[in-house]
């Protein structure tokens, strides 16, 4: 037999309607503050991801699913979604009239990390950008939703961590004092943190190695080097937090994986999924449309993991998948003529109706409806048909009914429309 790919997993029936209801909430309240939904595609140049997330991180070193297509060009599955739609927002120029853009958009991402409970090879995002604002009051409104978003799905114990990463101006003064540091801890790191240390020293804050998470106890925060402009920012986004009622934590250690960066980054952080304790994060990117050849323009965004988010709401909520609305039990080759014109019309109309297609006695389709949690069963045999009247039993409280054939789809509607009032 066939396995999947390690790393990859199926989302059946069952956990799928979770999943449903997490990103109609998401749509709900993302539309509500006018974010716009946006579809990328998978793949993309390699070049792309490259140069947005940066080279010396772990998802471009060693994580993305990158081949040749059969012409030799080099594409990549997309780890994140933010460089496309900065590619996006660049290309179609999206910017041209009106420079202010709100997106979100779902969608797999693809990292080949060691797979875990929680971490997976191809996982979901729930992801939102905004261009063309400056201004700090916008993180905030970021975090909002993303707060808000968790407390509609009554997930908790979660706690945003934030930190600010600076501007070019000030973070050559950081990195300086940093590389200082590790200068003096260089036999405690891991080797591709000794690598990393000359050419992407932010990079060593965020590494996962126990010795070297050891090492950078002490070391300086970033908070302390940023410009008079990066902390008006940083206090303006933690204003804005705390008239907000949002609790947070100033995390310095807080570089996040990828190196677009700049000024605020956050994190959702939750203490009930164990070592992959990262519901959300993101972050301000504001030289990102210029590098990669747009026009200078702040952006900021965020995105969910929608595997450990429906892992955190599903910890909360039972399994409710329904059943159908009525279960057709027809005996004899007519009977389950008029039984399958039933389905199909009930079907239509949104009114789930399940029958037997085989020959079956009643009572093994009896069983089947109770599997099935039917609703109701409608009974219908050659006894039936010859006084033009099947019976309609509710199997909660076992009552039973005659409906005369010709209103049975009618009556079985408004029972269902009732039933779901
Ligand atoms: P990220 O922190 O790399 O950021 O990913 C965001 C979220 O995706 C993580 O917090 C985590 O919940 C989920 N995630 C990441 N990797 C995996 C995995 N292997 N298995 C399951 N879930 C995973 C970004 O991707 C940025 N593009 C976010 C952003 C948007 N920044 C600005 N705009």
């Amino acid at each position: 037999m066939i396995q999947l790919i390690r790393g990859f997993r199926d989302i059946l029936p069952g956990e799928v309607e979770l999943w449903q209801r997490i990103e109609a909430t998401a749509r709900d309240l993302f539309e509500g503050f006018g974010y716009r939904e946006i579809r990328i595609p998978v793949m993309e140049r390699t070049e792309l991801f490259a140069r947005s997330i940066g080279e010396q991180t772990d998802i471009v070193e060693k994580e993305m699913y990158t081949f040749p297509d059969r012409k030799g060009e080099l594409i990549t599955l997309r780890p994140e979604a933010t460089a496309s739609i900065v590619r996006a927002y660049i290309q179609h120029r999206l910017y041209a009239q009106e420079p202010v853009r709100k997106f979100y958009t779902i969608g797999p991402m693809f990292r080949r990390e060691r797979p875990q409970k929680g971490r997976y090879r191809q996982f979901y995002q729930i992801n939102v950008e905004v261009f063309g604002v400056a201004s700090a009051l916008v993180d905030a409104q970021l975090i909002l939703m993303l707060v808000t978003l968790l407390e509609r799905l009554a997930v908790e114990d979660v706690h945003v961590h934030a930190n600010s990463l600076g501007c070019p101006a000030c973070r050559p003064d950081f990195r300086k004092a940093l590389s200082d540091y590790l200068a003096s801890r260089m036999d405690r790191l891991c080797s591709d943190c000794r690598r990393r240390s000359e050419k992407n020293p932010l990079r060593v804050l965020d590494c996962k190695v126990p010795d070297c998470r050891d090492a950078m106890t002490g070391a300086p925060a970033i908070t302390d080097h940023l410009c008079d402009d990066c902390r008006a920012h940083f206090d303006t986004f933690r204003r804005a937090l705390d008239e907000q009622k949002i609790g947070y934590v100033i995390d310095p250690r807080l570089v996040r994986g990828l190196d677009y960066y700049t000024r605020t980054t956050f994190e959702v952080q939750t203490g009930s999924l164990g070592a992959q304790s990262a519901v959300a994060g993101g972050g301000r990117y504001d030289g990102l449309v210029k590098a990669l050849g747009g026009p200078e323009m702040p952006a900021t965004g965020f995105a969910i993991g929608l595997d450990r988010l429906a892992e955190l709401v599903a910890a909360r909520s039972e399994g409710t998948a329904p059943g159908p609305d009525v279960f057709i039990a027809a005996l004899g080759d007519e009977s389950r003529r008029r039984a399958f014109g039933w389905v199909c019309e009930l079907g239509l109309d949104g009114v789930q109706a399940e029958m037997e297609y085989g020959d079956r006695s009643l009572k093994s389709q009896m069983k089947r409806a109770n599997r099935l949690k039917a609703r109701r069963v409608l009974i219908v045999g050659e006894n039936e048909l010859a006084a033009g009247r099947a019976v309609l039993r509710d199997m909660q409280t076992r009552e039973q009914q005659e409906i005369p054939l010709p209103a049975v789809v009618e009556e079985i509607k408004a029972l269902a429309a009732a039933s779901r009032d």
